[in-house]
C-alpha cells in the first residue's frame, strides 16, 4: 500500500514554515555565536523545534508517521548542512582579516640581543681564521689522562692543585678510565696531535669547569680558547707576533704586551701574558713552548718539532673589551645585562 502526502498535511505540521524560517536565519547569521544559537533553537535536544517535530510523530497514526517522518528528517539534514557551510564561510571571512582595524597601533616587537660571550667568541674565531688557524673542538667531559697525565701532570704532581676538579668517575687506577669535567682546553692539544701531523696551527674554543669559589674575576664555569702552533722552527717570537695581532684586532687598537715568566707542566719555558689597559697591566693568558713530554705523549718525535701553546679566558677578554665589572654577570641570566651589547 502506498501513501501519498498531501500538501495540507505538510502545512499543518508546520514543517514548511520551519524550513523557510531556519534557512533564512542561517543565511543572515554573521557570527559563530549566532549560528550556535540557531542550532540550539532548531536542533537542540531538549527544546529544538525539529526535535519536537520528530518527537510528536510518535502520537500520529502509522500512515502519517510514514509520510511525515522522512520529510522532517530531510529537513533536519538540510539545516545541518546549511549550518555547516555558513560556519565555514564565517570562519574564512574571519581569516581574511576583513574586520582587522588597520589603524590600531602596532604591537611592539622586542628585539633579541646576542650574549656578549657569543659576540666575542665569534670575533675571536674570525680573527684566528684570518691568521690561518683552524678551529677544533673537544668534549666537556674528559678523561683524567688527557686533562692531566698526557699534559705532564701525573697523579700526585703538585701542579694538579692549580686545577680544582669536578670529578665524575674516579674509581680506577687507569687514568684513561676516570672521567672529569675538563678544567682547561689543553687536553685537546694531545687529542689533536694524536690524529694529525705538523705543521699546523689551531685554536680550541670551549667551556671549562673548576671546583672553585666564585668572585668578581672567577667563575666555576667559564670559557677558554686554546691555541697551538707546531712546526719546524716555531719560537716564542712567533707567539708574540700572533698574539699581538690577535689582541690588536680584538680591541681595535695597538695593544702593549708583556711576557712574564711562569710555570705550566705542559710548556717549557712558560709565560703569562699581560696587556696594558688604561694604564694598568692585566694578566690575560698562560702560554709557553710545548714541553717535549707532551709531544712524546702524543707520539711525536720531540726533537723534530717545536711549538707554542696558549690558553686565554674568554670571559676575561670580554670583561676588558666591554668593561664588565663582575664575571658573574655573564651567567646571571639578566636580560638588562645582555641588552647593553
Ligand atoms: C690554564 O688553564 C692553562 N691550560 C693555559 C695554558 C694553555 C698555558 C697552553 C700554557 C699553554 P690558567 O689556569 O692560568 O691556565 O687559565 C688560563 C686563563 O683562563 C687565565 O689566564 C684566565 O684568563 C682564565 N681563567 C682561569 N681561571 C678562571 C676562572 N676561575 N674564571 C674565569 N677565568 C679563568
Amino acid at each position: 500500500m502506498r501513501y501519498n502526502l498531501h500538501m495540507s498535511d505538510v502545512k499543518k505540521s508546520g514543517v514548511a514554515l520551519i524550513e523557510k524560517q531556519s534557512l533564512e536565519e542561517i543565511k543572515k547569521a554573521d557570527n559563530l555565536k549566532a549560528l550556535e544559537e540557531i542550532k540550539i533553537k532548531y536542533l537542540g535536544r531538549k527544546r529544538g523545534m525539529i526535535t519536537a517535530q520528530l518527537r510528536s510523530l510518535k502520537s500520529l497514526s502509522l500512515s502519517r508517521r510514514r509520510l511525515l517522518g522522512p520529510i522532517v528528517n530531510k529537513l533536519r539534514e538540510r539545516i545541518e548542512k546549511a549550518l555547516k557551510s555558513r560556519t565555514e564561510e564565517i570562519k574564512k571571512k574571519n581569516n581574511t582579516g576583513a574586520d582587522i582595524d588597520v589603524t590600531a597601533p602596532g604591537r611592539r616587537v622586542i628585539r633579541g640581543r646576542l650574549h656578549p660571550l657569543t659576540l666575542i667568541d665569534r670575533e675571536v674565531r674570525a680573527i684566528f681564521r684570518r691568521l690561518n688557524f683552524s678551529i677544533v673542538e673537544g668534549t666537556e667531559v674528559e678523561s683524567e689522562y688527557y686533562n692531566f697525565d698526557a699534559l705532564n701532570i701525573p697523579a700526585g704532581h703538585p701542579a694538579r692543585d692549580m686545577w680544582d676538579t669536578f670529578w665524575l668517575w674516579r674509581h680506577k687506577t687507569e687514568s684513561k678510565m676516570n672521567a672529569l669535567l675538563r678544567t682547561h682546553t689543553s687536553p685537546v692539544q694531545v687529542r689533536f696531535m694524536e690524529r694529525n701531523r705538523p705543521p699546523f696551527q689551531i685554536i680550541v674554543p670551549g667551556r671549562v669547569f673548576r671546583f672553585e669559589a666564585t668572585d668578581t674575576t672567577h667563575e666555576m664555569n667559564f670559557h677558554q680558547v686554546e691555541g697551538l702552533m707546531v712546526g719546524k722552527d716555531i719560537s716564542l717570537a712567533n707567539f708574540k707576533y700572533i698574539i699581538e695581532q690577535f689582541l690588536n684586532q680584538l680591541f681595535k687598537r695597538k695593544i702593549e704586551t708583556r711576557l712574564r715568566p711562569s710555570y705550566f707542566p705542559f710548556t717549557e719555558p712558560s709565560v703569562e701574558v699581560d696587556i696594558k689597559w688604561r694604564g694598568r697591566w692585566l694578566e690575560v693568558m698562560g702560554a709557553g713552548m710545548v714541553n717535549p713530554a707532551v709531544f712524546k705523549a702524543a707520539g711525536y718525535n720531540a726533537r723534530a718539532w717545536q711549538g707554542f701553546a696558549f690558553g686565554v679566558g674568554l670571559e676575561r677578554l670580554a670583561m676588558i673589551k666591554y668593561r664588565v665589572p663582575d664575571i658573574r654577570l655573564f651567567h646571571s641570566g639578566d636580560v638588562r645585562f645582555v641588552k647593553q651589547f
